[in-house]
């Protein structure tokens, strides 16, 4: 196992009805800005929890956080945290919400000249405002991590620092019910493909990763179909499990002290970036192709997954491989998504384009062994055809 120091200090209320647990969490004399999206809080009592939950405090709103939240939307909450004075954030939905607050907050207190500059040029934040999160859809891990991404001019952007990691998180389950199938299944496969960056490499002997892991990986082919078949489609408990799966997935636990690889997250953002795809939807495309052509770097944790994961054990060790990868690809399916960019109306044609971007961005030595150089990065969208 490689050393590492490990601390998520996130406090976490879990289970139905505990948006009204905000009521303590934020300081009275606080004046709190709570940011959203395009308005889904306003029609599941989302919304109606938190005026319920904030009552007794001085607060105001900002909503608009898109998708793939863009930087010029965000920079707009500059001028009514200024106008306000602002302390406290709350940020109410999925992802993108968490992550465009948690720029918002560092933003806010940026010391340098353009904050821009924090993703573009990785700058490192000394301070952030405070951050309480009420997540909506179980997928990205956002409301317990340090990391963000956002986008400005087709640049799908990441930034870390442990100043924005959020104090606090509600997670109940039954404001989930309220997700459109595509939504759940964005979830699960994230979720999903969050677990395989920091497994799928190879192995240091990680016992206690490499098992928390294939919970998470198991929980999620078990319980991701339930979410949307109809008969088991409101059933709590499958949501709960999908909804603490995505949080453990990237909460900092499953990666310490293992090797972990991202190149997935990296390519796919690019296809975001440049085509609007949903960010689960590029990684169900990426994952597959990065198994085949990384199959021999990967190949004691790829069999060590086709054994433990999918319970093949016929076969020479690379028809368990081939057999696994095809598993996946029949998994991230069964939940309704594209496993090859013909699916998404992409060809040939498009992988330049991709690759300068890959370019233009530093992406040139991606994976657990900085050996996805460009020229993999193309093999593996050749293989994504
Ligand atoms: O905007 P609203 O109206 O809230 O609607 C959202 C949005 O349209 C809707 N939604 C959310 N909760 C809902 C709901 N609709 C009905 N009922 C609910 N309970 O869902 C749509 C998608 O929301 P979004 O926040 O974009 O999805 P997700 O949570 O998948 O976040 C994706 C973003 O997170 C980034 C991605 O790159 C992308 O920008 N990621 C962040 C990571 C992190 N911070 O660690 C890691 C990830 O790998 C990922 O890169
Ligand atoms: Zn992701």
């Amino acid at each position: 196992m490689l050393n590492f120091s490990f601390q998520n200090q996130t406090r976490i209320h879990f289970g139905q009805g505990q948006i009204s647990a905000v009521t303590n969490e934020i300081p009275l004399d606080a004046k709190v800005l709570v940011t959203y999206g395009g308005g889904s809080i306003k029609n599941n009592g989302v919304y109606d929890q938190v005026v319920n939950a904030l009552k007794d405090h001085t607060w105001f709103e900002f909503s608009g956080i898109e998708p793939n939240p863009k930087y010029d939307t965000l920079m707009k909450a500059q001028a009514v945290i200024k106008e306000h004075g602002i302390d406290y954030l709350l940020a109410v939905g999925g992802g993108s919400v968490a992550d465009g607050t948690k720029f918002i907050a560092a933003a806010a207190l940026f010391e340098g000249d353009d904050p821009w500059d924090i993703l573009v040029k990785q700058q490192k934040i000394e301070s952030a405002l405070p951050i309480g999160v009420i997540l909506t859809l179980p997928a990205t891990g956002s409301e317990t991590n340090t990391n963000a991404v956002v986008t400005r001019d087709g640049n799908k952007l990441p930034f870390s620092s442990p100043v924005v990691r959020p104090q606090f998180a509600v997670l109940d389950p039954a404001v989930t019910l309220s997700l459109s199938d595509r939504q759940i299944s964005n979830g699960v496969v994230d979720a999903f493909i969050h677990t395989m960056e920091q497994y799928l490499t190879y192995s240091v002997n990680g016992k206690v990763q490499d098992r928390f892991a294939e919970g998470l990986l198991q929980t999620l082919i078990e319980e991701g179909p339930k979410a949307l078949q109809p008969e088991s489609k409101d059933d709590l408990e499958v949501r709960a499990n999908i909804m603490w799966s995505a949080t453990m997935a990237l909460n900092g636990l499953i990666g310490a002290g293992v090797p972990q690889d991202w190149s997935t997250h990296m390519i796919g953002h690019e296809l975001t970036g440049s085509y609007g795809i949903d960010h689960a939807r590029t990684l169900s495309i990426v994952l597959p192709a990065v198994m085949k052509v990384c199959q021999k770097a990967k190949h004691g944790k790829l069999l060590q997954y086709a054994q433990r994961i999918w319970q093949i054990n016929t076969g020479s060790e690379d028809q368990q491989i081939v057999q696994a990868i095809k598993m996946t690809e029949d998994f991230f399916q069964r939940m309704g998504m594209p496993i090859r960019l013909s699916d998404v109306k992409l060809g040939e044609a498009d992988i330049d384009l991709l690759l300068a971007k890959l370019e233009s961005h530093g992406m040139l030595e991606l994976g657990e062994n900085k050996a996805i150089s460009l020229a993999v990065s193309r093999q593996i969208l050749t293989a994504a055809l």
